[in-house]
């Protein structure tokens, strides 16, 4: 194996590591993506399927990624390289690399959005989600800003920049979302939200549910792409990796959980669609901030800690790229993110014009989705999903397992009771499982070309 570079900082302590994983995982994926989707795939049976994948899909190959970036203690190119030295595993990390710039592009513009909104809501504009999204002038700078806020963190190296922030924030959005569910169940008409949340209609369930559940787990835990391989590599040999898997999925998926619960009882009081896309999360937020006192200041503070944690987000997905610039190609850490985020705003523009600025980037043709649309689906789901099934495989049939098992003991010597679980899901159960979605996916492809 390669040594590892010396000066590539860890983790100041476990607490710390857990935060930022849990950091990068916790984002617009739990608190705007996961509520729209859920929305569009009829409520609790969406639900069900999603926490299905995240136990048996998203907390191994977590382990798996965590592991191989403990290992290694490299970037995605380099994990893969450093293990298979002279392989073409290495195609894996760059196809993570490839997906977190354009996961990055688009991610920053709802980012971005998110930032516009703390202002707008202390302006107590009435402008509509729609109007917002069709204002370059509001979509470009703020995507821009956003993108910088996230340069000038990653320039700060992992500790200092990272785990700082993540420490105090996290826990401040989670209180918040707490109060704001309280108002949201109590609003008259929550009853039936609740029913379309928790009561599974399994006849709403389609091929594209189980692809957009399975996506949007490894989306939401930040998967699929060398996000968690990166943060690995941060690790010390003392940290126990089952544990922090653990820890950062079920975080996660309380979140994610916690988001629906806020936005589905509010949505059907107001008597809004629950398929109503992306901006979902921005059209219902405000109807739950008219109906409590103090809610300006109450809107403002939760669009910025949503901001926040979107800011964490997109360190990590800067952090991959960046990191295999500065391990493989020996650029300097601070010429390295601003490289990236300039090739993620090139990326972005498009999407960012693509919400009602541009008609044309709004539909487009032979696809019937909008730019931004197309780039979410296709890097935040195909893209992960493929990530994934490699990674699993080359965890489970490439890398020797007597390594990577010592590797996950070294920290976890409870793990010896899990690995015949976490070996066979990976082994088996995820390669097969992610791979019968793709098939189908692709199978409609065909068929629609
Ligand atoms: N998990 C983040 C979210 O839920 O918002 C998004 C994300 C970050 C996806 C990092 C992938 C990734 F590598």
């Amino acid at each position: 194996m390669a040594t590892a570079p010396c000066d590539r900082g860890e983790w100041g302590s476990r607490a710390g590591f857990i935060l930022a994983a849990a950091g990068s995982a916790i984002g617009l994926g739990n608190i705007w993506r996961f509520p729209y989707t859920t929305g569009q795939n009829g409520g609790a049976a969406f639900l069900l399927i999603y926490l299905v994948c995240v136990i048996l899909l998203g907390v191994p190959v977590m382990i798996a990624e965590l592991t191989i970036g403990r290992h290694s203690r490299r970037n995605p190119v380099g994990a893969f390289e450093a293990i298979r030295p002279g392989s073409r595993w290495r195609i894996v990390g760059f196809l993570g690399v490839l997906t977190g710039v354009c996961i990055l592009s688009y991610y920053s513009v709802i980012a971005g959005v998110t930032v516009g909104y703390i202002f707008k809501t202390v302006a107590h504009s009435g402008a509509s989600y729609a109007a917002f999204t069709a204002n370059p002038l509001l979509m470009i700078p703020l995507m821009l800003l956003f993108l910088a806020l996230t340069v000038l963190v990653v320039q700060g190296g992992v500790r200092n920049g990272i785990e700082r922030w993540s420490k105090i924030l996290m826990p401040l959005l989670m209180l918040l979302m707490v109060l704001l569910i309280v108002r949201s169940v109590t609003l008259e008409g929550a009853g039936r939200g609740l029913s379309f949340y928790f009561k599974p209609d399994f006849s709403k369930v389609t091929g594209k549910t189980f692809l957009d559940a399975l996506g949007q787990a490894f989306f939401s835990l930040s998967l699929g792409m060398g996000a968690m391989i990166t943060y690995g590599s941060y690790l010390s040999k003392k940290d126990d990796i089952g544990t922090s898997a653990l820890c950062v999925s079920f975080f996660d998926t309380l979140i994610a959980v916690m988001a629906g619960l806020l936005i589905f009882p509010a949505l059907f009081a107001a008597g809004m669609d629950p398929a109503a896309g992306p901006g979902l999360v921005f059209e219902v937020l405000p109807v739950i901030f008219a109906r409590l006192p103090g809610g300006t200041l109450i809107g403002a503070a939760f669009f910025l800690l949503l901001a926040v944690a979107a800011l964490t987000s997109t360190i990590s997905l800067l952090e991959v790229v960046t990191a295999w610039l500065v391990d493989e190609k020996s650029i300097l850490r601070r010429r390295a993110v601003w490289i990236v985020a300039a090739i993620a705003f090139a990326f972005g523009l498009p999407s960012a014009l693509s919400l009602g600025a541009v008609e044309r980037l709004g539909d487009l043709p032979g696809i019937g989705m909008s730019f931004f649309g197309f780039m979410d689906w296709l890097f935040g789901n195909v893209m992960l999903a493929v990530g994934a099934v490699f990674i699993s495989i080359f965890f489970g049939w490439v890398w020797d397992r007597r390594a990577s098992r010592a590797e996950i003991e070294q920290g976890c010597p409870s793990y010896r009771k899990c690995a015949p679980a976490v070996t066979y899901l990976l082994k088996f159960f995820c390669p097969i499982a992610i791979g019968i979605v793709l098939f189908f996916l692709f199978r409609d492809l065909v068929a629609a070309g």
